[in-house]
């Protein structure tokens, strides 16, 4: 029997990728996909590998509760998933939702689901599940494995492709603004730097660039440690902390953006360390759009509904 799907904010660069991967499983049914903007338009319009006829909709929160979806995911821009948060709570409580905003992550009533550094088993019973920023979980998977051996709090200087800005026209995703540039913004507080830092338990910095490639995120990660090591020794610790994830590679050469765009998981590597064997520079890439979003989504909502990842 296939599980009930239901994708909210199906027009968007994260939706999209959503789409493609509920299609490749015969264990999930995409029972509707909603759009305000390509209301009426059959799906596989945008994804022809829906091939169930579907057409989008434009579905009210309440409208969405009401159908009583096995899952629902939320793939809506920041600030807007309250609503239909709290109609599915009102009408289908057991219905799991996963939210790709940052509305939830710093919410303690929802699970935050990045399995490699935080584990399956909450994910395992969870409902509520607010999924992981993109540069979050690069940064993350970089820092994780040395947290606790860190003498100053770590700093992350990342750049995005122009997906990470969503598809609502801004400076960010404005390919005259970005042609033969890199923008940095939002200099100190970024959302992603609070959340690596509640999840991690430090003070993590973080200085978020855009450049004008389409998908695909670099974060070059530095940190300071306590007691000095080998550069053998740290590859060895970071091939241990991931070697039963398939969906983290660990390398010593250096990933550069086309290592990780379009791959469903991260390259971590570089592992440069200082002389004197205490600084450490860690880079890490993945694909925004997956394992910093819809991948990561769909590995959060099997684990909840009991389906392999
Ligand atoms: N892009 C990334 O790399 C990335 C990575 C990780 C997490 N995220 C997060 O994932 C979420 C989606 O990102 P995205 O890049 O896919 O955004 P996007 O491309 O801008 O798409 C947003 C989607 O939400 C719908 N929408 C917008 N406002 C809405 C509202 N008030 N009510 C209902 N639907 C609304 C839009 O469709 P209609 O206007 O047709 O309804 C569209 O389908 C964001 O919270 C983002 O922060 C994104």
């Amino acid at each position: 029997m296939k599980l009930r799907i239901g994708l909210v904010g199906a027009r968007g660069h994260t939706g999209r990728e959503l789409l493609r991967l509920i299609a490749a499983r015969d264990d999930l049914d995409l029972v509707f996909a909603s759009s305000r903007e390509l209301a009426g338009q059959p799906v596989c319009d945008m994804a022809p590998e829906i091939a169930n006829g579907l057409l989008f909709e434009s579905l009210s929160p309440g409208a969405v509760a009401d159908r009583g979806a096995d899952a629902v995911i939320l793939a809506l821009p920041n600030g807007a998933a309250g609503s239909f948060v709290a109609a599915i709570d009102a009408a289908s409580p057991k219905t799991v939702i996963v939210d790709l905003s940052a509305d939830y992550r710093f919410d303690d009533g929802w699970t935050y689901g990045l399995p490699e550094i935080y584990g399956r088993d909450a994910l395992r019973s969870a409902k509520r599940i607010a999924n992981p920023g993109c540069y979050a979980t690069a940064g993350q998977l970089a820092i994780a494995p040395l947290r606790d051996r860190l003498a100053v709090d770590p700093h992350v200087f990342g750049v995005s492709g122009y997906s990470g800005a969503g598809t609502t026209p801004s400076r960010k995703n404005d390919l005259e603004a970005l042609r033969d540039n890199l923008m940095p913004y939002a200099l100190t507080g970024h959302l992603h730097e609070q959340e690596m830092s509640r999840q991690l338990g430090l003070d993590v910095r973080f200085t978020p660039h855009v450049a004008a490639f389409f998908r695909g995120i670099v974060a070059t990660v530095h940190l300071s440690l306590l007691d000095p090591v080998t550069r053998d020794v740290l590859i060895a610790l970071y091939e241990t902390a991931y070697r039963d994830e398939p969906l983290v590679r660990v390398t010593g050469e250096t990933p550069e953006i086309r290592d990780g765009a379009e791959l469903p998981g991260a390259v971590i590597g570089g592992f440069g360390l200082s002389a004197d064997g205490r600084h450490v520079v860690i880079v890490s890439t993945l694909d925004n759009l997956l394992k910093g979003a819809a991948v990561q989504a769909l590995q959060n909502l099997c684990l909840a509904l009991g389906l392999p990842e």
